[in-house]
This record gives C-alpha cells, structure tokens and sequence, in this order.
C-alpha cells in the first residue's frame, strides 16, 4: 500500500486556500454595500474584524484627516455615527475632557424653544437679484468632478437632493453626473473658466448664459481663492485629462490643464464686482456670489468700498479657512498661508456691518464644518450658512480609501 504524499495534501489544502480567497476577492469586487471591500478586496474584512473586537482600533481608519493628520475626536465620531445612521441615542454622555485648555462649549438656556418642525434655511440674494435662493444652514461644500469621481458627484448629488441643500460643483465645471439626479447645484468658476471658457482660455458669456440658466443651478459663485492654497492655481497633468475632463471643461485633450493664480478678465475690486454683478445679469437673476481665503485685511475693505461705488453687491461671500481641505497643493500654502475660519469670517462680517453691507449680502462658511455644533460655532461668528467638504468625503467613504477620484 502507497502512503499518500505530505506533500501533495499541503499543495491542495493551498489551492483552497486560494480558491477560497479569490471567491472572496470576486464577492468583494460586486458586491454594491461597502466602499471599502470593493477598494480592498479581502484585505478590507480587517476592518470589520477591528471593528467587531475594539471599536476604537478601527477607528483609526475614519480617525485621519485626509493628509493623514488625526481629524479632531468629536468630529471624526459625530461623522463616522451619522454616515453610519446612528443618531445619537447610544447612552454614553460627553467624551471631552472638559478641563481641556481650548474647549468649547455653546451655552444653553433654562426655556428651551421647541423643536423646528423643518430645518431652518436662509434667503440668499440681495436688492438685484430676480431668482433668490433658500439656501440650507449645510451644504456640499466645491469639489470638482476629476477631483472626485463619477460616483461620487453622483452620490453628493443625490445626497443633495434627499436632504434638501445644495451641492457646488467646484471649478472643474458642470458635469453630466451633477445633473443626474436633480439636487440643487451652486454652479462655481475659478480662474479657469472651466465649462464657460472660450479656446485662449477667457470667459465665454454664451456658454455661461446657457448652463447657469438651468433650473437646477440655484446660485452662481467666483471662486478668487481657497484656504488650503491660497493665491496658488492648479494643475491636472496631461495624463489625467481624459476626454471626458477635456469636453466638461473646455480644455484640449491630454495637454496639462492650468488654473491660473489669478483672474484675467478682471483685476480691481471694483471690476470684481461689475463681474460678479455680470454673472447674476448672465444667468437671468441668480444669487450671485464670490469665495475667498481671507488674507490681506486691506483688501477685503477694498471690495466693501468697491461695492458702495458700483452701487451693486454681490449676494453672498464665502470665507474659507486656512484650514480648509483641497485635491493638491503645496504643503506651504496648505499649513502657512491664509485667514482661519475664525478670524477670516469675523473680519468679512464687521467689514460688511461697518459699510452698512450685511443685510444685502449673506455670508456662507467652510472650514471643518462636520457637526451641528460647528454650525452654530460659525452662525455666532458672523455666518449666514455653512458648507463641509472633507466630511461630506467622509461620509460618502471615499476618503477612507484615499481614492475619492477613483
Ligand atoms: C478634494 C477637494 C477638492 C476641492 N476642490 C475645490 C474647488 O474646486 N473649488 C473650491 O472653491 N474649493 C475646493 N475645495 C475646498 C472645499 O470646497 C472647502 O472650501 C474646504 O475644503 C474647507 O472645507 P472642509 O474643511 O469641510 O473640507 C476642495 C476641497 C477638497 C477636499
């Protein structure tokens, strides 16, 4: 009688091992519930094996910022509870150390009003403005398609559009997956007039008139900086603009597409506002607005000057922080450069009541905006409304896979 070979028991008892992995992997990748298993097939389960044994190992996946840096405790909680469907009625009670130096707290009162029966919204648009907007107190904050994938404009979009607030589409133009499922847009251009840019790279008043027209566009927002590169363009390799990229944005195919610093059809304050003042005219009476980091103090108060001469405003400003997120940049102008959230956002409020501007011009906010307590944070501070970016990123779970343009 032959003995059977060790070896040839350990060979099979491998292939099935392998086998068995690779239906995993197969499970993993068309399986529509988790970003994650589709990103990391097998090697995904060890989250929700983490997950499962200490709550607190897995979350060092959601707890990163998107440069890697740890995310502040509350937020990263408040976001990984609510993109989960969990409310906050697990019984636990206050996780900060209130002796903490720097903590906040929002102060309540002993007669409570009653819940709102719907959640607050605030009209956006001024004296000159035909179409106002009730815009929501949260809301997509600009990422373009390119920066984020198909997918996830479509599921920002649709967020939106369940929700009831609005989405800004970023400055990489207007893209099919904005419209698809109906949520209300905030149209942005930045520097490069993606998506209304004529062949030399100015701005086409034709191609802008056309898409800022449509009902689903709600506002029409100027992108002049943001706070995690301020006074710094952009750039898309060659490589990475695809047809698809180089039809929404108006750019040639395959060539390196540039945002350039600064603007090229204007550059006085006073022109700033007779172009933002254009856009509304051009998209048939639509808020019209600008977004800015907040750097020089100077210069802030000569928009609001400007804004008096041209006798008309803009109907919002948003302020980014420094602080605020973005696709690239150089790490200099990420840390070093620009206004916080705090400082920029107070100096736009009392500029606006020290020219008599505030009532005619609303005042959105971004800046690590997650959770309903940094709203009020920045209501108090002089805002009208707030937009998140990163923890809109977060929710949808791309950012734990690092590949939000994949
Ligand atoms: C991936 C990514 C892409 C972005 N693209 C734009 C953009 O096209 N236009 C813009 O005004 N801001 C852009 N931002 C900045 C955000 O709109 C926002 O102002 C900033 O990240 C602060 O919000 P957060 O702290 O909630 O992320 C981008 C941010 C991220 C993370």
């Amino acid at each position: 009688m032959t003995r059977p070979d060790p070896r040839s028991g350990a060979a099979a008892g491998a292939a099935l091992g392998v086998a068995g992995l690779a239906a995993v992997a197969v499970h993993d990748l068309v399986q529509k519930k988790h970003a994650v298993l589709r990103n990391y097939p097998v090697l995904g389960h060890a989250r929700f094996l983490l997950e499962d044994i200490r709550p607190e190992l897995q979350q060092y996946f959601i707890e990163r910022n998107w440069d890697g840096r740890p995310y502040d405790r509350d937020v990263r909680s408040i976001i990984y509870e609510r993109a989960k469907g969990i409310h906050g009625e697990q019984a636990f009670g206050t996780e900060r150390d209130v002796n903490e130096m720097g903590y906040e707290y929002l102060v309540h009162s002993v007669a409570p009003v009653p819940e709102l029966k719907e959640p607050p919204r605030v009209r956006i648009g001024g004296p000159d403005c035909t179409q106002p907007y009730d815009m929501s107190l949260l809301n997509v904050s600009a990422m373009s398609f390119g920066a984020l994938s198909a997918n996830a404009i479509r599921a920002l979009n649709k967020g939106a559009a369940l929700g009831g607030f609005a989405h800004d589409t970023g400055e990489g133009g207007l893209s099919p997956y904005h419209e698809e499922n109906g949520g209300d847009l905030i149209w942005e251009l930045g520097t490069g007039y993606f998506g209304a840019r004529t062949k030399d790279g100015d701005f086409d008043p034709d191609e802008f008139a056309d898409k800022a027209g449509k009902e689903q566009v709600k506002c029409v927002s100027l992108k002049l900086s943001q706070g995690a590169k301020p006074g710094v363009g952009g750039v898309l390799p060659g490589a990475k603009v695809t047809k698809e990229i180089a039809k929404i944005r108006d750019v040639p195919r395959g060539e390196k597409c540039v945002s350039p610093s600064a603007h090229r059809v204007f550059s006085t304050p006073t022109e700033l506002i007779e172009f933002v003042a254009r856009m509304r005219d051009l998209s048939g009476g639509k808020p019209a607005g600008f977004k800015l980091c907040v750097g020089s103090r100077v210069e802030v108060l000569a928009i609001c000057k400007a804004i008096l001469e041209v006798g008309t405003a803009p109907d919002f400003i948003i302020v980014d922080g420094s602080e605020g997120g973005t696709g690239a940049a150089p790490l200099e102008f990420e840390d070093h450069v620009g206004m916080p959230l705090t400082q920029g956002l107070m100096l736009v409020h009392n500029a606006l009541v020290g020219t008599g501007l505030r009532d005619r011009i609303r005042i959105g906010a971004s800046g690590k905006v997650a959770a309903s307590n940094d709203i009020v944070k920045r209501l108090i501070q002089g805002a009208d409304y707030t937009n998140a970016a990163r923890a809109m990123m977060m929710a949808v779970g791309c950012i734990q896979a690092q590949m939000c343009n994949r």
